[in-house]
């Protein structure tokens, strides 16, 4: 029998050490950017107090590769030198609180992926290698690929929606090019990872891939989902844990590189859960939010604020809203 992960164990990824199983996922804060995709004061101190919080790894936010692939105008951007030095701040306090930390790279989806000239494919697949140049000239420990929540890598990489008859038919190519564009201008000590949708839009295409994307040298796969609506209810594992978890955990069976597993978890036993699945890493997104000092309350075993679940979450927007974050300085304040 395998033995038991337990979530403070540190993790290999690549040449990096996690100081635990813990990963803060990425999660855009729009408002806090300024002009130009610039990091603020505001983005610095999240990502401290995250860091300082106890987390094994954070991947910060999707920071966009071209000005014309942001979300909002207000997103993060990696696709200029005058970025760089703002990047670095964020790293130098995340490092400073002795985590490592990854930056992930984005750009939102196209229109017509058919209609897309060759031409434009490469010089978005040189955005996308420009940017993870400067990440680790800022000096990140690694880029995560946006490939899932149906952006442009999702794209390419779903047969729904890539339908092309070219090179770039399947997606997996773009991929490939983009890794050794960023390998050729880092060092081998950079990790390169990928978010990656576990149905792609079956399982079976989701495995297919983590398995192609092992091969070409990724690092680290960090399973959501895909498309909204494109996940397997029937996948196999406790139909208690989401369709993403035990997409996540099909996979890792699969590789041998770490997989992380993403979904609605806010308590220790949640997390734990997680792991008996055999994946390597637990993400904890918006219960880290509401309470940046989850994984190390966690690991003391004490009981930590956790995300409410609301619909649509105030983080993106503004964060003085968070039912959850009110609820826990309530508690607090009467401590
Ligand atoms: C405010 C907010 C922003 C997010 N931004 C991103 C993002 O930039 N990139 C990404 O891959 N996922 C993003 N996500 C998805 C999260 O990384 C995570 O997969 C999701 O919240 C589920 O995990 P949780 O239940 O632990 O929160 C975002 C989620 C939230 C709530
Ligand atoms: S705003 Fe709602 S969904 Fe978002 S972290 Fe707070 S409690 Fe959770």
């Amino acid at each position: 029998m395998a033995p038991v992960k337990k979530l403070s164990d540190p993790v290999r990824i690549g040449s990096v050490q996690t100081r635990n199983r813990i990963c803060i996922p990425p999660m855009v804060l729009y408002g806090h950017a300024g002009e130009d995709g610039t990091v603020t004061d505001a983005h610095v101190e999240h990502y401290r107090a995250l860091a300082e919080g106890g987390a094994g790894l954070i991947i910060q936010e999707a920071t966009c590769v071209a000005p014309g692939g942001r979300l909002r105008q207000d997103q993060l951007g990696a696709w200029s030198e005058d970025q760089v030095p703002g990047l670095r701040r964020i790293v130098e306090a995340v490092h400073g609180a002795g985590c490592p930390i990854f930056l992930q790279i984005q750009h939102n989806r196209v229109e017509d992926l058919e209609a897309m000239r060759l031409g434009e494919i490469e010089g978005l697949r040189d955005a996308f290698i420009d940017a993870g140049i400067r990440a680790f000239r800022a000096g990140y420990d690694g880029v995560e690929l946006h490939g899932c929540h149906s952006y442009l890598l999702c794209q390419f990489l779903n047969r729904r929606t890539n339908r092309r008859k070219d090179r770039y038919a399947g997606g997996l190519l773009l991929v490939q090019e983009i890794y050794d564009g960023i390998r050729a201008g880092t060092s081998m000590d950079f990790v390169i990872g990928i978010r990656l949708g576990a149905f792609e839009p079956a399982l079976s295409d989701g495995i297919a891939h983590a398995k192609a994307l092992e091969a070409m040298g990724l690092q680290f796969l960090d399973i959501s989902y895909g498309f909204a609506g494109e996940m397997d209810l029937t996948a196999p594992g406790d139909p208690k844990l989401s369709p993403a978890i035990r997409g996540a955990a099909a996979i890792q069976k699969t590789v041998g590189i770490p997989v992380f597993a993403v979904e609605g978890i806010r308590t220790r036993a949640d997390a734990e859960n997680v792991l008996t699945t055999g994946v390597e890493i637990t993400d904890v997104g918006r219960s880290a939010l509401v309470d940046p000092n989850w994984p190390e309350k966690v690991l003391r075993g004490e009981p930590a604020g956790a995300c409410m679940g609301c619909r649509t979450c105030q983080w993106r927007i503004d964060p003085a809203r968070c039912p959850g974050r009110i609820r826990l300085r309530n508690k607090e304040e009467k401590q």
